[in-house]
């Protein structure tokens, strides 16, 4: 059997064994999505493609020094492939190693089923390490582009958000200094405090992020705490915040654990700050603290349009915003608070996830185990 044909009659076992491989380079939760393993089946299939193609000397020529006469694949599954491992946050480094896994994998599977030892293998093989070679090439400037694109969006967004609270810092004190209004001051203060702490979210995610990419993790000191207390402070802060919101807290009075009590605390506030801008307005966002077992777990609930289903699962990836959906409309906010609430979570071993109905409206559910 041809290599070529080889590749398009495996396609399933060949994604498969190119998952459980490349999950070994990577940490597993990246392959969890669908749309990954979708690309790589379609990725296989314009390899095949293109291996089928007759090539001339001098064709072998030009690819094998990088500069290919026409290319099978610029609109293809790769640029697809590429793209989707953008917002993943997957590095250049592992962005090539998935290629290294998908070739190792091909040749491994085919060198234990039908492969025969001859010229037209050989010739198969030269021909399947080109279209990696191709693929690779033309996956990494789309993936680099697409990093570029996405840095440009990230510091204009950036910008954008902590521009507003600082001119409306800037503009509140200067009214201050002069003494305009006098009876009004409490309450320039008071939005200016609301300023400044958005600003301060927002430093926050940013460098919790780059510690996240940057492979440090999320740093934890766990130390015995109470969940209760943490999300009443929580809560107090954000009624100072938004004095005309509702917000009610339930469940049991004391949740004790040993838990990173900062970090926690930059959980429910995401969380409770997401309900708040995402809520229904008119509506109380409620906040449930119990025991349970030999855990805790809170829930952080409100009112208002559903997140849409199909928009659940990659909710909590980096830079993940719903209004991107509808295109065109720039969103100013950065969407990081998911992502990093989960890196939080998870650095506890704990799970976050969230249900969306139009009947329940949405509920996020942290469960912490007591460490
Ligand atoms: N309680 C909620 N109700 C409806 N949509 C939500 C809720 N929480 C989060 N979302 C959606 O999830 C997206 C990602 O949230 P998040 O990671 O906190 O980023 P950001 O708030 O910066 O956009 C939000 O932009 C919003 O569209
Ligand atoms: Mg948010």
């Amino acid at each position: 059997m041809r290599l070529a044909a080889f590749i398009r009659a495996n396609i399933e076992p060949i994604s498969v064994e190119w998952e459980r491989f490349a999950a070994t380079l990577l940490p597993e939760e990246e392959f969890s999505s669908s749309v990954l393993r979708n690309s790589i089946a379609e990725l296989l299939v314009e390899i095949a493609a293109d291996m089928d193609e007759d090539q001339t000397a001098q064709e072998q020529h030009e690819k094998s020094e990088g500069h290919p006469e026409r290319s099978t694949f610029t609109q293809g599954a790769v640029v697809l492939h590429a793209l989707a491992r953008v917002p993943i946050g997957l590095s250049a480094r592992q962005f090539i190693s998935e290629f290294r896994a998908l070739r190792a994998t091909v040749i491994r599977l085919w060198q234990r089923g039908p492969y025969t030892a001859d010229s037209v293998s050989l010739q198969d093989m030269i021909r399947f390490n080109e279209a990696i070679d191709q693929v690779l090439g033309e996956g990494s400037i789309t993936y680099t582009e697409e990093i570029d694109r996405s840095r440009e969006l990230f510091l204009s967004i950036l910008g954008h958000d902590l521009r507003n609270p600082l001119s409306a810092i800037i503009g509140l004190s200067e009214l201050q200094l002069r003494g305009t209004r006098p009876e009004r001051h409490a309450q320039f203060s008071s939005q200016i405090l609301v300023s400044a702490r958005r600003m301060s979210h927002l430093i926050s995610d940013i460098l919790e992020l780059a510690r996240v990419r940057l492979g440090s993790g999320i740093t934890l000191e766990p130390a015995p705490t109470c969940l209760h207390r943490i999300c009443k402070n929580v809560v107090e802060e954000m009624q100072a915040v938004y004095p005309a919101r509702v917000f009610e807290l339930h469940g049991d009075d004391g949740v004790p654990g040993a838990w990173g009590e900062n970090r926690l605390s930059q959980v429910v506030s995401n969380l409770v700050n997401n309900a708040v801008q995402y809520g229904d307005r008119s509506s109380a966002v409620t906040t449930t603290v119990t025991s349970s077992g030999n855990g805790a777990e809170v829930a952080v609930h409100n009112e208002g349009t559903p997140i849409p289903p199909d928009m659940i699962p990659t909710l909590f990836d980096a830079f993940y915003r719903l209004d991107d959906r509808a295109g065109g409309t720039r969103s100013t906010s950065l969407g990081l608070g998911l992502y990093i609430s989960r890196e939080i979570v998870a650095a506890h071993r704990g799970t976050i996830e969230v249900q969306s109905t139009a009947g329940e409206s949405t509920t996020f559910t942290v469960r912490l185990p007591n460490r």
